[in-house]
């Protein structure tokens, strides 16, 4: 059997980044247990490492609404940002403010905010569910537009007189943006488009798709609320019919009766997912066949 393992599977910059301020500020105040140390949203869409520092500790904040409770403590902002409101309103708490967003996000605030101020109507491609999605729109003062799909773009209600500036998601799939962004411009508009996509996002999926074409079956890791690991998996199923979504070892073992016949078996994991896992499904297989 041969064993193909993305490079590019695993942690990307920023979330290794954040975890670590998390870890460090876990370091800094181990003596002092008076002070309170939060996530605001769990740090990445991994169990295991919440898990971990929650033990640790480490209590995960999930609503603006609890939020607005805390009277003191360290609150860690997470990779994917968050709007300007919350920033102000921690200040406000006179709460202590940790900045894990990743640069790449945080330049996506920066852009929206200096275009706007030129007189560009923003427009978002990706989720408007996703976190990153709703910070990005959070520093948007006259609200900006999320087109996700083919409809959403084909049903553009923003009027053809003003100029418009396009950003995208960090994680957002590039085929598909590629293809959003030809149907807003056809409709005649004066369109700034910017590719906002995280570098590390096209290299793991390019990297997977490149994989995935050329084994029998494709094992993707990571969490099932990662939408990096998703779309990830959508791109290999493309691929590769047999294409398996795994969050942890045991999955994997439920799924080995179907990877026994294959010959040639690619793996490829989201960007929260740490590299035991990655390690521990890799050694697994290739002890196995
Ligand atoms: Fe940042 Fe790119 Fe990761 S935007 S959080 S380095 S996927």
């Amino acid at each position: 059997m041969d064993v193909r393992v993305a490079q590019t599977a695993g942690f990307c910059f920023g979330v290794e980044r954040a975890v670590d301020m998390v870890y460090d500020q876990i370091h800094k105040h181990r003596e002092e247990k008076s002070t309170k140390i939060y996530t605001f949203g769990p740090i990445i869409h991994n169990a295991e490492v919440v898990k971990d520092l929650e033990d640790k500790g480490v209590i995960v904040v999930h609503s603006e609404e609890e939020l607005s409770h805390l009277t003191d403590g360290i609150v860690i902002i997470r990779s994917h940002g968050v709007q300007q409101s919350i920033y102000n309103m921690l200040e406000q708490q006179g709460l202590t403010i940790i900045d894990a967003t990743c640069p790449f996000v945080r330049k996506i605030h920066k852009i929206v905010q200096e275009q706007e101020e030129k007189g560009y109507k923003i427009v978002i491609i990706g989720d408007s569910n996703h976190p990153e999605v709703q910070g990005i729109l959070g520093w948007v003062q006259s609200g900006g537009t999320v087109v996700k799909t083919r409809e959403d773009a084909e049903n553009l209600t923003i009027s053809l007189d003003k100029k418009i500036c396009v950003v995208t998601q960090t994680t957002f799939n590039y085929n598909k943006f590629k293809e959003l962004v030809e149907i807003i411009a056809k409709k005649g508009y004066d369109i700034h488009v910017l590719n906002t996509i995280c570098n590390a996002t096209k290299e793991r999926q390019e990297e997977a798709q490149e994989i995935a074409e050329q084994v029998d079956a494709m094992i993707v890791i990571g969490d099932k609320h990662s939408s990096n690991t998703q779309k990830l998996y959508e791109i290999c199923q493309k691929a590769c019919k047999s294409t398996y979504y795994i969050q942890t070892l045991d999955d994997m073992i439920h799924e080995l009766p179907q990877l026994v016949s294959m010959e040639t078996v690619g793996i490829t994991a989201g960007a929260s997912t740490p590299n035991t896992i990655i390690e521990e499904v890799q050694k697994h297989v290739r002890d196995i066949f």
